[in-house]
């Protein structure tokens, strides 16, 4: 602990984790200023830049790894998105959009602490499906700020939608219906009078711009606040009026590839917490998105014919539709026309260590869970869950099967993208 005097004027930059007590004057920090008496953290691994608006002094408490420094003048980008932003009244939908590491969740942080400032009542929802801040990783989770904070990660989840993976890509569609309802469900639930939303960092490539493209249409946000770096979100920003663009900020933390799955796979160790291993049966709580137990079973002398069409042994077949569901030998998955039928064949042990989302009626997540096995004859699943769910699990519709694999140690293994193959059309909702 120490105490430091900050000239009116100096901006540090400050790595967590680290609180700043404010024992005299002004100190700004993600729009807010703090004064005498009030605080504020930084979280562990995040850093964060802070203004002295008056003469002041702060109590510093540094823990294991925290740096302060002083930063020199025009160094900082504090001064711009403070000027920038101030000027803008955040009524109705803001869409905060760029690539990633450029300080979405640090913007969405600010724009909720300035409508909060405003006497505004505010929702934010974190559409990022990789480095969610309220909620676990593979979904959108909302939450209302009900007092001024740094970081994202201090509020908690108060909904969640699962959206499978832990990237848009392949899932989008999808991405933009759920996050639209996830704003109709805040407007209908809370009557907010900012609704913040925060997305992922996928910019780059032509599909990803038509993603972002489309959620702007259908949510038709009142701001679109693009952090860019050089021209990177021309293509998605292309025709919109009201865009407010602000650069980065010039030293931030950027995290690769591992680091960013090591922190989703502690997100799931953390959401998954503590863990019970429960026997779900699916005749009554069904996958959402594969009818597997749904339709007729087909007897011995149909798989036969089956395994000879398709030229692997079919353990079990069911029939919905004009599709088959066919649990097969070996392990790779078929998809093939046979008949006026079309074939999809999961490999035996197809399921094991599938992220899922417990869903209720509502399509809402009551928790995530890791699929060990399927008992096709009893139709029942071992679903690796939290206590929660367990003592929730009357409120559980149905089991959304993910496209991440995980290991014991929820590690993420693979991704398990076949199973979009197996959805059936009707359970794109
Ligand atoms: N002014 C700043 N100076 C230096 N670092 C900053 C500043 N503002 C935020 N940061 C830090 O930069 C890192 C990235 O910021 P942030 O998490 O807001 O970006 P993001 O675009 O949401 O990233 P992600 O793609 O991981 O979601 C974080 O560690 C954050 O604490
Ligand atoms: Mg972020």
């Amino acid at each position: 602990m120490s105490l430091r005097v900050m000239k009116a004027g100096d901006i540090y930059r400050i790595e967590g984790p680290a609180k700043v007590v404010v024992k005299r004057g002004q100190i700004y920090a993600t729009g807010v200023v703090y004064t005498e008496g009030q605080s504020f953290t930084v979280l562990r691994a995040r850093q964060l830049a802070v203004k002295a608006v008056a003469d002041s002094e702060v109590e510093l408490v540094l823990g294991p790894g925290a740096l302060l420094e002083r930063v020199a003048p025009g160094e900082e980008i504090i001064d711009e998105w403070e000027r920038r932003i101030s000027g803008v009244d955040p009524k109705g939908v803001v869409v905060v959009v760029g690539m990633m590491d450029v300080g979405k969740s640090t913007m969405t942080a600010m724009l909720g602490n300035k409508a909060l400032a405003r006497g505004y009542k505010v929702v934010i929802i974190d559409a990022d499906v990789g480095q969610n801040d309220l909620g676990p990783p593979t979904t959108i989770s909302l939450a209302r700020l009900t007092k001024y904070v740094t970081h994202l990660r201090q509020l908690v989840a108060e909904k969640s939608l699962f959206l499978q993976s832990t990237s848009m890509e392949r899932i989008w569609p999808r991405a933009v219906a759920q996050i639209a309802k996830a704003v109709e469900y805040a407007k209908k639930t809370w009557q907010p009078d900012t609704i913040i939303v925060n997305t992922d960092g996928w910019v780059l490539d032509e599909e990803a711009a038509t993603f972002k493209r489309r959620l702007i249409e259908r949510l038709v946000p009142s701001l679109i606040v693009a952090i860019q770096v050089e021209n990177e979100l021309g293509p998605i920003l292309n025709g919109y009026s009201n865009v407010l663009v602000l650069p980065p900020p010039p030293h931030v933390r950027t995290r690769s590839r591992e680091d960013r799955k090591i922190h989703r796979e502690m997100g799931y160790g953390r959401y998954i917490f503590p863990p019970v291993e429960l026997a779900v049966s699916l005749d009554k709580i069904p996958l959402c998105n594969l009818p597997l137990f749904q339709g007729i079973e087909m007897g011995e002398e149909l798989k036969r014919m089956l395994t000879r069409a398709i030229g692997v042994g079919v353990l079990r077949a069911y029939q919905v539709g004009s599709r088959v569901y066919a649990v097969v030998e070996g392990g790779e998955w078929v998809v093939r026309r046979v008949g006026g039928f079309q074939v999809v064949g999961l490999p035996i042990d197809f399921e094991k260590g599938l992220l899922a989302g417990l869903e209720d009626s509502e399509g809402f997540l009551v928790g995530l869970g890791v699929i060990k096995k399927i008992y096709y004859d009893r139709k029942r699943a071992i679903i690796y869950t939290s206590s929660e769910v367990e003592r929730r699990i009357g409120e559980v519709k149905c089991i959304r099967l993910g496209l991440v694999r995980l290991d014991d140690n929820f590690n993420e293994v693979e991704k398990a993208t076949n199973i979009l193959k197996a959805e059936a059309e009707q359970s794109t909702t």
